[in-house]
């Protein structure tokens, strides 16, 4: 019942997932297990979380049929110039030959290597290697940057999303150029669940705050992969997708944006972070 997003080279998204992003990796086997008992057949981890083997080993355990997940994993910082072999690493920690989307997990411009990155993405694509590609914190200049070299638009970019966060200008120039917009920390870490507004709206409707913001987040049509470790807070987030708000509610959430980032700033973002 998660509606699919249709990307631009024709691959389809379930439009919400389940994301690992501060998921221990002792406890990722687990959490992924519940998410995928629950419903969710798309989970977003990286190399960087020190978790695609939990990922991997839930994948395993569930029995499910591999066409019916969409596995996404990132490349980490430091890697940016050997894409190849950290691509391979990520394949086996995850016991997958097909990735379905992969992402340059943050620009790293000081490193001046992340258009090398993505043509080495394009090669590991056009392999058959991953469904699709994509990138992820990537700033307006970062994206014309890519632009200028790419043979392959990227299918996503993955970005600090939330309601006191939406990166509005960011998120309209990624669509403009048939880039989906994927929100990460799309519950601005829990930090947006306090909102008057939104407790307001949950109240109507008789949900949780989460799911409010989730439905805003879908009304909106980003992708989102909200976290949880908690397997009820893992259900009722899924349950997000049969919500559907009005626009006079959407909009009420979408003034909310505040600019208050809560995660690393990609344009000062190095290596060392993740
Ligand atoms: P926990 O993992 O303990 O459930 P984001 O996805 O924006 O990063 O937000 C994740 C944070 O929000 C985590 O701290 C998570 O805590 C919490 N969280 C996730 N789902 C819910 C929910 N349905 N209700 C309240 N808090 C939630």
């Amino acid at each position: 019942t998660v509606p699919g997003l249709v990307l631009n080279n024709s691959v389809t998204i379930p439009q919400l997932g389940f994301g690992v992003f501060q998921v221990p990796p002792a406890e990722t086997q687990k959490a992924v297990e519940d998410a995928l008992e629950a419903g969710y057949r798309h989970i977003d981890t990286a190399a960087a979380y020190r978790n695609e083997s939990g990922v991997g080993a839930a994948i395993k355990a569930s029995g499910i049929a591999r066409e019916e997940l969409f596995i996404t994993t990132k490349l980490r910082n430091g890697e940016q110039g050997r894409a190849a072999a950290a691509f391979n690493h990520s394949r086996r920690e995850l016991g997958l030959d097909v990735i379905d989307l992969y992402l340059i997990h943050w620009p790293v411009p000081s490193q001046g290597l992340f258009v090398d990155a993505w043509k080495a993405l394009e090669k590991i694509h056009a392999d058959g290697g991953t469904r699709a590609i994509g990138i992820s914190n990537f700033l307006q200049d970062h994206l014309d940057t890519l632009l200028e070299f790419a043979d392959v638009v990227p299918a996503v970019n993955q970005i600090e999303l939330h309601p006191t966060f939406q990166q509005r200008e960011l998120a309209a120039k990624s669509r403009s150029h048939g880039i989906a917009v994927e929100a990460y920390s799309p519950l601005g870490q829990g930090a947006d669940l306090g909102s008057p507004t939104v407790a307001e709206l949950a109240e109507t409707h008789g949900v949780t705050p989460a799911q409010i913001v989730l439905a805003w987040h879908l009304g909106t049509g980003n992708i989102v992969i909200p976290k949880s470790v908690h397997p009820e807070r893992i259900r009722q987030n899924l349950a997000a997708a049969a919500l559907q708000l009005t626009p006079d509610e959407l909009a009420a959430i979408s003034a909310l944006d505040a600019g208050t980032r809560l995660g690393a700033d990609p344009a000062v973002a190095s290596f060392s972070q993740m």
